[in-house]
């Protein structure tokens, strides 16, 4: 038998409507109901199903809208927070600069007048000296890491740049440095006094990595520089000893650090520099055989926003 699945008041309808013939065929009988409601059921459940992935969809939505909101809402305390830890470090690192003046210049002349007498103070000088050093090393890199400033880029040749800066510096015993300069011509726009420390920075983390190598271990220091694309990269690499990933997880947050006399500012420093250029910084290390911090530059000045000189 045919049945056709109508509402009640829809089937009456047809029934006046259509010829007698016609209408005989829609006149519902009680399966032709069954299924009608049955259907209808089918039907309601079908719409109580959507409901529920609508409601599904409202609950995540509501989760995601709740939880962007507290990482906005900590993000802006976290920015507040630093902003008012940023001036206080600023003006904190520089009020003590002169005291620390002070007692260098003393200890200077302690030194000086107590030379040759074998009073047997040689060695407290000595590590008064290296107080004096370690206490100027924490004001740098707060006050670094405190300067929000925009860069002051100019055109310049960078490698001849980065090359008097690797002059400046320190090479420690037993460590070969390799330098491979790819496009020495090259000139982009950088803030040199910004750059400087996030080089310095990296070139420092890369002789502590090797310091504590076993004496047999090949010591070396690579710094690399080339055009890489829109990129001009410049890679320090050490065969020290390496990260693991939670180190690398952790190695941009302010104050993190795995040395007794670390601050833990030289990582998160580099990384507001070399975003404030329009670049950035990329580690890759391998636990026990080295590390490479790759710390790029834009080579457009419009990438950062500034005017060239
Ligand atoms: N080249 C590297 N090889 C191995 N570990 C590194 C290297 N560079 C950074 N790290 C790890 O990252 C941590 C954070 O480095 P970061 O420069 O921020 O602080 P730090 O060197 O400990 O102290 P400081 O503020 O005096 O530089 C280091 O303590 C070290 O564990
Ligand atoms: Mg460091």
């Amino acid at each position: 038998m045919q049945c056709v699945h109508q509402r009640p008041v829809v089937a009456k309808m047809k029934q006046t409507l259509l010829p007698d013939d016609l209408s005989m065929s829609t006149d519902p009988s009680p399966d032709c109901e069954l299924q009608a409601a049955q259907a209808e059921i089918a039907e309601l459940q079908q719409q109580v199903a959507e409901l529920m992935m609508q409601k599904d969809d409202l609950e995540r939505q509501v989760d995601e809208r709740t939880a962007a909101l507290h990482d906005a809402r900590t993000e802006l305390l976290r920015g507040e927070r630093m902003s008012a830890l940023g001036q206080l470090t600023a003006t904190v690192s520089h009020e003590l600069r002169n005291p620390l003046g002070a007692l260098r210049t003393s200890l200077f002349m302690i030194q000086n007048k107590t030379k040759d007498k074998e009073l047997g103070v040689e060695r407290a000088l000595g590590r008064a000296d290296r107080s004096i050093d370690r206490c100027d090393h924490i004001i740098t890199d707060m006050l670094d890491y405190a300067r929000t400033s925009d860069v002051q880029a100019k055109m310049g040749n960078i490698d001849s740049w980065l090359d008097s800066v690797l002059e400046e510096q320190k090479i420690p015993e037993g460590v070969e440095i390799r330098r491979d300069a790819r496009n020495p011509e090259m000139v982009v726009p950088f803030d040199g006094d910004r750059l400087r420390r996030a080089i310095i920075n990296s070139y420092d983390n890369a002789c502590h990595a090797m310091a504590d190598e076993e004496s047999g271990k090949e010591r070396q220091l690579t710094i690399k520089s080339a055009l890489n694309g829109m990129r001009f990269e410049i890679s320090i690499t050490d065969t020290g000893c390496g990260m693991d990933d939670a180190t690398l997880d952790k190695i941009f947050e302010p104050l993190f650090s795995t040395k007794s006399y670390g601050v833990g500012l030289g990582m998160p420093t580099i990384k507001q520099t070399m975003e404030q250029h329009g670049g950035g910084v990329e580690l890759t290390s391998t636990p026990g055989f080295g590390t490479t911090v790759v710390l790029w530059l834009p080579t457009e000045a419009a990438a950062l926003g500034t005017a060239a000189a």
